[in-house]
């Protein structure tokens, strides 16, 4: 019986360790060379170019609002964020850039399906247009 015990409190012990370290999400660290970094285009110009991106792109993940409700984000890993929150809008244009073009785990990279630099920018405009 007292085996039994002890099997079952690793059991749940091993259980809690999974689940905690599944769900603290390690912080993605941006370096500083894109954190700091100087949004060429004009956020005012060419929206709907940075809209239609994001439709073809990201939508299917991170929803239309960007509130991480997509047809696909029920099968992601990862905390997809919530684009309309002051959490996710308070990041730098830099910092937006560099999470869009390289991505992580199950966040595409976009270095191949976005090449023009200046279009993943008009997407990082577009991203600010969903803030509530
Ligand atoms: C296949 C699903 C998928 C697609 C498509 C996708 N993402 Fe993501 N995205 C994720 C996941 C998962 C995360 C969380 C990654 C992590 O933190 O490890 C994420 C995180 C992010 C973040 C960081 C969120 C934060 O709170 O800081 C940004 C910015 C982002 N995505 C932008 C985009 C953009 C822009 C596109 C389209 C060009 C896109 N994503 C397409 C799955 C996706």
């Amino acid at each position: 019986m007292k085996t039994f015990k002890i099997i079952s409190l690793a059991g749940f012990m091993s259980f809690v360790l999974f689940s905690f370290t599944t769900i603290v999400q390690e912080e993605w660290k941006v370096p500083a060379k894109y954190v700091n970094m100087e949004n060429p285009t004009d956020p005012s110009e060419d929206l709907d170019i940075g809209k239609s991106l994001y439709n073809k792109h990201c939508k299917s993940c991170h929803g239309k609002e960007g509130y991480g409700d997509g047809s696909k984000a029920d099968e992601m890993e990862g905390d997809l964020g919530d684009f309309s929150s002051e959490e996710f809008q308070a990041q730098t244009d830099g910092e937006l850039f560099y999470k869009t073009t390289f991505g992580r785990d199950d966040m595409p990279e976009y270095t191949k399906k976005i090449s023009d630099d200046e279009d993943r920018w008009l997407v990082v405009n577009y991203m600010r247009t969903l803030a509530e």
